[in-house]
């Protein structure tokens, strides 16, 4: 069971800002990961929809193998992580949320800036989310619809994408926030587009790392880390295989396979 894989997924190509961390973090362990790029964007989907999606893909994960299962999506996380959690109790199961407890606790200004989908900022995850941490700052929340589709075709910094991404920071910039959470797992890809918009001091927050610990922390745990050498890490996509090989060199460092996913 130790060498058997983990299973990862998210909306699209997002999630393989996390994949990145957890192969850094953990190098031994094999990595199985869905993009469900037909139904891209889960922003803008319901959360029964996504739920739906949720339980398809751990499904198809389960069936490959996986040993535990990480959510590399924040929308599905506040839609559909406690559902897998209730039917899937034997599997670790990471989700992941905006970083608002961190993010507040950086903070110098008081104020902090959040960019994620439509989806994520409505949930009621996220209001219970800013209730417990974010008391004593004021947070800025920021939809940004368009991004993710713009970054599912490997554009990574268009003149159209630049455009749409300043006027996703601007009202944050104005506001004063020092600090600005990547609350998606498309937007660390835009980091070195957005370092150019702010200032040296504003700080940009993502939770791949801190997601690759907690993996880390609850396979230790379970005595489920990987000690042998890991396979090459394996890739499905819902939409164009074609599509999702030519993006995954910009976006993914190591080779691997890329299947179609139908279910
Ligand atoms: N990557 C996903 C997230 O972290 C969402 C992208 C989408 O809207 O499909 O929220």
């Amino acid at each position: 069971m130790r060498e058997a894989p983990i299973g990862v997924f998210d909306s699209g190509v997002g999630g393989l800002s996390v994949l990145a961390e957890i192969q850094r973090l953990l190098p031994n362990e094999s990595l199985l990961y869905v993009a469900d790029c037909g139904n891209i964007p889960y922003g803008e989907k319901t959360a029964q929809f996504i739920q739906q999606r949720c339980s398809a893909i751990a499904g198809f994960l389960q069936q490959q193998g996986a040993k535990a299962l990480v959510v590399a999506c924040n929308t599905a996380t506040v839609a559909g992580v406690a559902d897998l959690r209730r039917d899937y109790p034997q599997w670790p199961i990471v989700g992941m949320e905006p970083a608002v407890k961190p993010a507040a606790a950086a903070t110098r200004s008081g104020v902090v800036g959040v960019l994620a989908t439509t989806g994520t900022l409505q949930s009621a995850k996220f209001a219970a989310l800013l209730d417990r941490f974010a008391t004593d700052v004021r947070v800025i929340t920021q939809p940004c619809p368009g991004l993710v589709e713009l970054i599912e075709n490997g554009d990574l910094h268009s003149p159209t994408l630049r455009q749409l991404l300043q006027s996703y920071v601007e009202p944050l910039l104005a506001a004063g926030c020092d600090t600005i959470i990547l609350g998606c797992t498309h937007y660390p890809f835009l980091k070195p587009l957005l370092k150019q918009m702010i200032a040296d001091d504003i700080s940009l927050i993502d939770t791949g790392a801190a997601v690759a610990r907690q993996l880390q922390r609850l396979l230790a745990e379970r005595d489920l880390l990987a000690h042998g050498a890991a396979s090459a890490a394996q890739f499905w996509t819902s939409g164009e295989e074609q599509h999702f090989r030519n993006i995954l060199p910009k976006l993914w460092t190591s080779s691997g396979i890329v299947q179609k996913f139908d279910v």
